[in-house]
């Protein structure tokens, strides 16, 4: 079996440092591992399989002989340096905004349209979904197979790390400034996070929603590869170190039970089913930390229309809707295409 060359860029950052893991656990046939970031981090070294691996600065020339590179450093840097990456015969899985509704780059969660991936020759770049839009297509594709969703509405409670390393630790800083009487210093959102729910997740628009807001609105459309499903979102930043929830209210073509939806997603790939309220289980946070699968649970009829189905929606926003995702498009870019 052949191995690849593979960089990181941003590996320092909190995806960036996922990856490397998720790299090793899931045994990557990885020949070479370079790791990326700024001239702040010259000189830290970074753990792969019991070896320490220098970080090295991104430069125009870090690309020479890599095969395959995972892009999680910044929308700018990615929109900069994937061109680069590609022209040197790397192809790039860029976890950015930069590329995803770029029509002829795929836009890619392999349990939905892993056959987008073949697309990747159009210009050597492959975009990873914004996390709350991957976790979400994840529970709701077989249901679109099965009845076909005509409407989607969506609220999510996201976690702190989506926003990186700082985010983690100002949450973490303010949290111990309030329990011990002191003021807690807001330095990464525009107000303080800790207990505390931010319904402001990327820039705002002219349409008076947030960027994070219309990304999940127009993921969703190109993943399903359907531009008619109408999507609206409330995206909420809350004080969660990891995973993403996300109310998920869905209109359907044709009637489907909730029995009927529990049974569709108990064999969907990458899904697991948590719905035993009379148990008090249902997909938490906590549960869904560091684990790969999305949780779906609270699975039950919306009342108010004919078609109608809620669900309770839970994965760890830096797997799954960051360096799983992408480390599971490189694994059939390799055994498909390279
Ligand atoms: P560095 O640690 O050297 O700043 P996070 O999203 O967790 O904040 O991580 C962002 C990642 O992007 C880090 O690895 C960070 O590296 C990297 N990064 C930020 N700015 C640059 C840059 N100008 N060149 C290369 N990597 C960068």
């Amino acid at each position: 079996m052949k191995n690849y060359n593979v960089a990181v860029v941003g590996a320092t950052g909190a995806v960036g440092n996922e990856m490397i893991r998720i790299l090793e656990e899931r045994n990557f046939p990885v020949e070479k591992l370079t790791l990326l970031a700024s001239e702040r981090s010259i000189g830290k070294e970074l753990s792969f399989r019991g070896r320490s691996v220098p970080v090295e600065m991104l430069t125009e020339s870090s690309f020479a002989g890599i095969e395959i590179g995972l892009f999680s450093a910044g929308g700018s840097l990615s929109e900069k340096f994937a061109p680069i990456a590609a022209r040197a015969g790397c192809v790039v899985i860029d976890n950015t905004n930069a590329f995803r509704m770029t029509p002829e780059i795929p836009l890619v969660v392999p349990e939905v349209n892993p056959e987008a991936i073949a697309l990747y020759k159009n210009r050597g770049i492959i975009a990873n979904p914004n996390c709350s839009t991957i976790q979400m297509v994840v529970a709701l594709k077989p249901i679109h197979d099965a009845v076909r969703i005509k409407r989607i509405v969506v609220s999510t409670y996201q976690a702190v790390s989506g926003t990186g390393k700082k985010a983690i630790e100002e949450l973490s800083l303010q949290t111990q400034a309030l329990m011990n009487c002191k003021e807690p210093v807001v330095k990464v959102y525009p107000h303080r996070i800790a207990f505390n729910c931010l319904p402001h997740i990327d820039v705002f628009l002219d349409n008076g929603y947030t960027k994070e807001e219309m990304k999940m609105v127009n993921e969703t459309k190109k993943i399903l590869n359907d531009p008619s499903i109408a999507v609206t979102a409330t995206t909420v930043r809350v004080p969660v170190f990891y995973a993403h929830s996300e109310s998920v209210n869905i209109e359907t073509e044709k009637k489907i039970t909730p029995d009927e939806v529990r049974s569709l997603l108990s064999t969907a790939p990458g899904v697991r089913v948590v719905d035993n309220p009379q148990w008090n289980q249902y997909p938490l946070a906590i549960d869904a930390a560091g684990h790969d699968e999305t949780l779906v649970g609270r699975i039950r009829e919306d009342e108010s229309i004919p078609n109608g189905i809620n669900m309770w929606v839970v994965a760890d926003n830096i797997r799954k809707g960051a360096a799983l995702n992408a480390i599971q498009i490189a694994e059939i870019l390799i055994r498909k295409y390279l």
